[in-house]
């Protein structure tokens, strides 16, 4: 794809060749993010930081990644805040917004939305997740950190064995990933969720016929068998029409130390988008994992802000010049991990 200027709305819009785009320009933007050195490339930018949803890293790591480049960030975090309460429509609300600001990330609660959105906007918009339908800048950091994992242990993406687990009918981020990983060749998915919360007959349909094998069970500790990735999501309680019903469902499926080592492969890397739901009832990622070296949770986060300035430098074209405001930091930097 030609990124200068473009939306990014969904993973639909990649090829296998833009994903390594963004990944080689998300491997330059490491000394920026580790802050051994900064750049201010994007000095009097500013990106419009629309989040009408909840959000903490999203939308942290969007206005982190765009300060590191330089740029300047307006936030707005409340849809009652917003004339949207008003009435006011998306189309209206994209038309001013993109005003006032040289680039958008939106999310919010409705399937479509951000789209709808972007067709007013003057400016680049990037979807950083519109209800249960996609989170492509997620599928981005996640793909970036399977490769990182895999690549450690001398593996490559193609025919890699991944399970995603949990709510799956809603899960944005499952949707946007497997279609994402769908892109390279001969992936097994084992897709473990209760029959009512299963993944998208459409997004599967479309993994089977790009020659990919996808088994779907209730069964966990059968299906967590063979894997080199596991992703685990929680039960998204927003989306039910009651917390009762969400209930139902929450707790069902665990992953802890013991279960680990028993089903899992050794060195299978573990994955969860985050936020994992730590409640007593529900605690689908036990901390007793916290401190396994294949628990990938905390590096994905990281990786979240390579991927979210790649995208700010390709789509605002700056890749080229990101090094020309470059020197290196002032302060005390080392970072205990
Ligand atoms: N993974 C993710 O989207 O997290 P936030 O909801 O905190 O942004």
């Amino acid at each position: 794809m030609h990124f200068p200027g473009s939306h990014i709305l969904s993973v639909s819009q990649f090829e296998r060749s833009d994903v390594d785009r963004i990944f080689d320009v998300a491997d330059g933007m490491r000394p920026y993010a580790h802050r051994e050195r900064m750049t201010k490339v994007l000095d009097g930018a500013i990106l419009g930081n629309m989040f009408f949803e909840p959000s903490t890293r999203t939308r942290v790591s969007f206005g982190c990644a765009f300060n590191l480049l330089g740029g300047e960030v307006r936030e707005t975090t409340d849809i009652k805040a917003s004339s949207l309460t008003k009435g006011e429509s998306l189309y209206d609300t994209g038309r001013v917004m993109s005003g006032y600001s040289d680039i958008i990330v939106m999310r919010h609660p409705q399937a479509g939305s951000v789209a709808e959105f972007s067709r007013a906007s003057r400016v680049p918009v990037l979807n950083a997740g519109d209800g249960p339908n996609e989170h492509p800048s997620q599928a981005l950091l996640d793909l970036y950190t399977i490769k990182k994992e895999l690549m450690s242990r001398d593996q490559g993406i193609d025919g890699m064995h991944i399970a995603m687990i949990g709510d799956l009918k809603h899960g944005r981020t499952v949707h946007s990933l497997s279609q994402l990983v769908s892109l390279y060749n001969k992936i097994r998915f084992t897709l473990i969720s209760p029959k009512e919360l299963s993944m998208p007959e459409e997004i599967v349909e479309e993994l089977r016929k790009r020659g990919h094998q996808v088994i779907e069970t209730e069964d966990m500790e059968h299906g967590l068998e063979g894997n080199d990735i596991v992703y685990l999501t929680r039960i998204q309680e927003e989306r039910f029409a009651t917390k009762m019903e969400a209930d139902i469902y929450r707790g069902r499926f665990r992953l802890n130390q013991a279960i680990y080592t028993r089903y899992c492969r050794p060195n299978t890397v573990i994955m969860h988008p985050l936020p994992r739901d730590s409640r007593e009832e529900a605690n689908e990622l036990d901390n007793d994992l916290n401190q396994h070296p294949s628990l990938a949770i905390f590096r994905q986060t990281d990786n979240g802000v390579l991927v979210r300035m790649a995208l700010f430098a390709l789509t605002l074209d700056v890749v080229n010049q990101v090094e020309k405001t470059a020197r290196e930091v002032n302060w005390y930097t080392e970072r205990r991990f």
